[in-house]
């Protein structure tokens, strides 16, 4: 018999990539210009030209041989230190090279982290809505999520829920700031006091909690006044789960790292196992040209700035139109109150008007649906009135 699970999974495409495949379906009928598709986070902006010009340096430069040969299982040394000394300068850390674990990605980042922390049975909780593989991530390494629903209208950590859905079995918090698919952005406030409770609750009860942070959108920040706090600063037991997909505009290579913070007492055993779970799940030795490329460009992102311009208008076309929406502060998504209580009726009826937005449902959240405004410039202005239409068909 097989693994039923995972046939389920390969059966079950997630409800994002149906409606993205629709949408291509749907632009072959009736022309690619005249459907909406904000469904998926796939950056509009393109890759910067350095990372062209690093690529063709990279091969004319190195030896065949060493570049696309295998690295170290935990990534090439020389790009984990080079990394470990830009976190430090950024951060006032003090990691070294092997508090580095070259992955994949941040798919890759979490599967591993979350393989290397848990048992049988360990609970990770998180705050909803939440990225959805968090559940597939959570489950195939033995554990259980639990999502908290965060305080309304703000989507920030309701920390009496947290509070009481502690446990001795919580081996992990696992949190996603800037948000997907708020765009919620979790202040030095909120982290410290994350951070206290957590080690007062491993305190009191002897329960170590490790505190995972998902950072795809760390660069995506729009307001240049507002840190994003580094977690490691704030509390031991934490591990970063970083991806230069879209800051780099880079899914498609396939390129992020875990950082485990050193200053944990069980470090060398965490870092073992985070090395451990990346040989188990075979996801060692990340591709070596994309490696070495982030070795030149660690601190270089693409052109953000369409990312808020798209914001800026959006979210004033849309609070206009009556729709009420949490003005993201970072990563490209936003996250729309639905007219209707169900809000899958609303990303139907939506379709009707070509335009292709997610039913929060999928990220543990009904009532809003998700709109991904990492779109073309034009797109965006040309389905407004779609928008106001949709709105208008409601009375709102
Ligand atoms: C919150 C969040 N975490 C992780 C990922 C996975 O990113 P990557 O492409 O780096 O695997 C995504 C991708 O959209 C995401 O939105």
């Amino acid at each position: 018999m097989l693994n039923e699970k995972n046939v389920g999974l390969g059966k079950v495409r997630s409800s994002i990539r149906e409606l993205f495949e629709y949408g291509k379906k749907r632009k072959a009928e009736i022309g690619e210009d005249k459907v909406f598709d904000f469904s998926i986070g796939n950056p509009s902006v393109p890759a910067p030209s350095r990372v062209a010009d690093a690529i063709r340096e990279i091969v004319d430069t190195t030896d065949p041989v060493l570049l696309h040969g295998y690295t170290s299982a935990q990534g090439d040394y020389s790009v984990r230190k080079t990394l470990a000394d830009y976190i430090n300068n950024r951060f006032a850390t003090t990691l070294t090279a092997d508090c580095l674990y070259l992955t994949c990605g941040a798919a890759a980042s979490l599967t591993i982290t979350l393989n290397a922390l848990l048992n049988e049975g360990d609970e990770v909780i998180t705050f909803a809505p939440y990225f959805p593989e968090y559940k597939v991530f959570t489950e195939h390494a033995r554990g259980k999520l639990i999502a908290l629903d965060c305080e309304d209208g703000t989507f920030q950590i309701d920390f009496k829920k947290l509070e009481s859905a502690l446990s001795p079995k919580t081996k992990a918090v696992l949190i996603n700031s800037p948000n997907n698919p708020s765009g919620v952005v979790y202040g030095k406030r909120t982290i410290e006091k994350l951070a206290d409770m957590l080690s007062a609750y491993s305190e009191k009860t002897g329960t170590p909690i490790y505190l995972i942070s998902d950072e795809p959108y760390r660069e995506l920040v729009y307001d240049d006044a507002l840190e994003v706090p580094y977690i490691m600063n704030y509390y031991k037991r934490s591990l970063v789960c970083y991806s230069y997909s879209k800051s780099l505009s880079l899914p498609g290579e396939r390129i992020g790292y875990i950082a485990v913070n050193n200053n944990m007492e069980e470090f060398a055993d965490v870092y073992a196992g985070v090395c451990g779970a990346g040989r188990a799940l075979g996801f060692v030795c990340a591709p070596n040209l994309f490696q070495q490329l982030i070795k030149k460009l660690y601190n270089v992102t693409s052109d953000i700035s369409v990312y808020k311009r798209n914001r800026d208008r959006f979210y004033s076309a849309l609070t206009e139109y009556g729709y009420k929406v949490v003005k993201p502060d970072g990563a490209f998504y936003m996250f729309v109150k639905s007219p209707e209580e169900d809000a899958r009726a609303f990303a139907e009826r939506a379709k009707k008007y070509e335009l292709l937005i997610v039913a929060g449902d999928d990220f543990g959240c009904n009532g809003y649906v998700r709109i991904s405004y990492c779109v073309a410039p034009e797109m965006l202005e040309r389905a407004l009135p779609a928008f106001k239409a949709l709105a208008e068909s409601y009375k709102i």
